[in-house]
C-alpha cells in the first residue's frame, strides 16, 4: 500500500530542529505507519542558516515568514520549533488555518498564553502534541508500565533533578542567538520552564496531577551582556529553582534544577517510592531502569538494573538486537510515530496540549510560591 503523504513545514533550524528533522526522516524506515511525513517546507529568520539547514537535510522549500505557510495548500502539519515566545502566535494561526499542529514544550510563556493555544487547536479541532519527549525514553515509558501494572503500589515520594552547569560563568551573555534561553522576555522563565516542565511532565504523567507547589528560586549572576546589543543588562530568568510539591494523591515530591551544577551536562533523574516498590532512572544512564521489588523473597531483596533493550521493553522492537542501545535522538522518532499512529487510529496522541497546559501551571505556580513565599494552588 502507498503511503499516505503528510506534508510538514517546521519552524526554527536550531537544536530542535535539527531533532526533528531526523525523526522526520527516520520514522518509516523504523515504525510501520499509514502516514510517511514529507519534509516540505523549513521556516526560519535566518535565511544563510536556513539554507544550508534545509539543503542539508532534504527540505524541499524555505520560508523566512512562517505566515507564509498558512494558506499553503501543500502543507498540512506545522511543527513548531523556535524559540518559546514565538509559540502562541504560530500555534493559534495555525489551528485557525486548519492545519495540524505540533509544538516544542513549553507550551508557551506562560499559561495564559497557553491556554489560548489549547483554545485554538480544541475548536480548530487539529491534530496536535507537544513534543514532551522524554516520556518516550524507552526507560521512562517502562516506568510508566509498571506503576500502571500495579507493581509499586500506592506511591508515597517522588523526587525529581534536573541538573546542568552551563550558565555558571558571568561572561556568558544573554539573549539572542542559542542564548534566548537567559532572556526571561522570550524564554518566559529559566530553568522551571526549560528543564523541571520536563520533570514535571514526567512526574504526573507517572503518578497524576499536582494539588499545591511551595517553591524558592534564585538568579545567581544578577547582570549579564546582551549578546545583540553589547548592552548591560539585569537577569530576570531563574537560574535555580526548588520546590515542594503535594499530588492529587496525597504523594509527596521534590523537584530541584540548576544549571549551577558543575559536573552535571543534563542529569534528568526521577525516583518514586511506593508501597510494593521503588523505580529510579537516570538520563545519564538512559538505556536503564532501577527497580526495587518488595514483593521479592527477603532474602534476594534488592535494587536490579534492567536493562531496557529487549523486544518485550517499549518502543525497542523497532530497532536492533537485544544488549543494544538507543539513545537521545530515538525518543523524537518515537514521538514521532506515536503522533502519526494518532492520525492513522484516531485516537490522539498524548501529550496533547491541554496536557502541557497542565504542567504549565505548575511552572506558573511554583514562579508564583517563589515570589509570595507561601504554598500555591495549581
Ligand atoms: N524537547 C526538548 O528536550 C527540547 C530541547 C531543546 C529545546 N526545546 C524547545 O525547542 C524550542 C527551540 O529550542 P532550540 O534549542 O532548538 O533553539 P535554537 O536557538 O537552537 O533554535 C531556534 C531557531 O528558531 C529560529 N527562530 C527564532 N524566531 C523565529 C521566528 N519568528 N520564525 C522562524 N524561526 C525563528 C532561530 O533563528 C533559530 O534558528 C524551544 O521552545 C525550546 O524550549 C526542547
Amino acid at each position: 500500500m502507498p503511503k499516505k503523504k503528510l506534508n510538514v513545514a517546521l519552524i526554527g533550524c536550531g537544536f530542535m530542529g535539527r531533532t526533528h528533522s531526523n525523526a522526520y526522516l527516520k520514522v518509516n524506515r523504523f515504525f510501520d505507519l499509514e502516514y510517511q511525513p514529507v519534509l516540505r517546507c523549513m521556516c526560519d529568520l535566518n535565511e544563510e542558516k536556513l539554507k544550508k539547514f534545509a539543503e542539508n537535510w532534504g527540505w524541499e522549500t524555505t520560508e523566512t515568514d512562517w505566515r507564509k505557510l498558512l494558506d499553503r495548500d501543500d502543507i498540512d502539519a506545522i511543527d513548531v520549533v523556535s524559540p518559546n515566545n514565538t509559540h502562541r502566535d504560530i500555534v493559534v494561526a495555525a489551528a485557525e488555518a486548519g492545519k495540524m499542529v505540533l509544538c516544542e514544550k513549553p507550551l508557551a510563556i506562560d499559561a495564559g498564553q497557553g491556554q489560548e493555544m489549547v483554545d485554538a487547536v480544541e475548536k480548530a479541532g487539529v491534530s496536535n502534541m507537544v513534543w514532551y519527549n522524554y516520556r518516550r525514553v524507552p526507560a521512562i515509558t517502562l516506568a510508566k508500565q509498571l506503576i500502571d501494572e500495579g507493581r509499586i503500589g500506592r506511591v508515597f515520594h517522588y523526587r525529581a533533578k534536573y541538573l546542568q552547569d552551563w550558565t555558571i560563568s558571568a561572561d556568558v551573555p544573554q539573549g539572542g542567538d542559542a542564548l534566548w534561553r537567559l532572556d526571561a522576555a522570550v524564554a518566559g522563565s529559566g530553568v522551571t520552564g526549560d528543564l523541571l516542565a520536563h520533570s514535571i511532565d514526567t512526574a504526573m504523567w507517572l503518578i497524576g496531577g499536582v494539588d499545591k507547589v511551595t517553591a524558592m528560586t534564585e538568579t545567581f549572576i544578577k547582570e549579564r551582556t546582551h549578546q545583540a546589543t553589547g548592552e548591560k543588562q539585569k537577569v530576570t530568568i531563574d537560574d535555580a529553582c526548588a520546590f515542594l510539591a503535594k499530588f492529587n494523591n496525597g504523594a509527596l515530591a521534590t523537584f530541584e534544577s540548576t544549571r549551577y551544577a558543575r559536573g552535571r551536562k543534563n542529569q534528568n533523574t526521577f525516583e518514586v517510592n511506593g508501597e510494593k516498590g521503588s523505580i529510579f532512572f537516570d538520563l545519564e544512564d538512559a538505556h536503564q531502569l532501577q527497580y526495587f521489588n518488595h514483593g521479592d523473597d527477603a532474602h534476594v531483596h534488592g535494587w536490579r538494573t534492567i536493562l531496557v533493550t529487549d523486544s518485550e521493553h517499549p518502543y525497542m522492537d523497532h530497532w536492533w538486537v537485544p544488549g543494544c542501545t538507543i539513545g537521545y535522538e530515538h525518543t523524537f522518532v518515537h514521538a514521532l510515530a506515536d503522533f502519526l499512529k494518532g492520525i492513522e487510529t484516531g485516537e490522539p496522541v498524548r501529550p496533547n496540549f491541554r496536557d502541557a497546559l497542565d504542567t504549565q501551571r505548575v511552572c506558573d505556580a511554583v514562579l508564583k510560591s517563589a515570589k509570595t513565599e507561601v504554598w500555591e494552588k495549581v
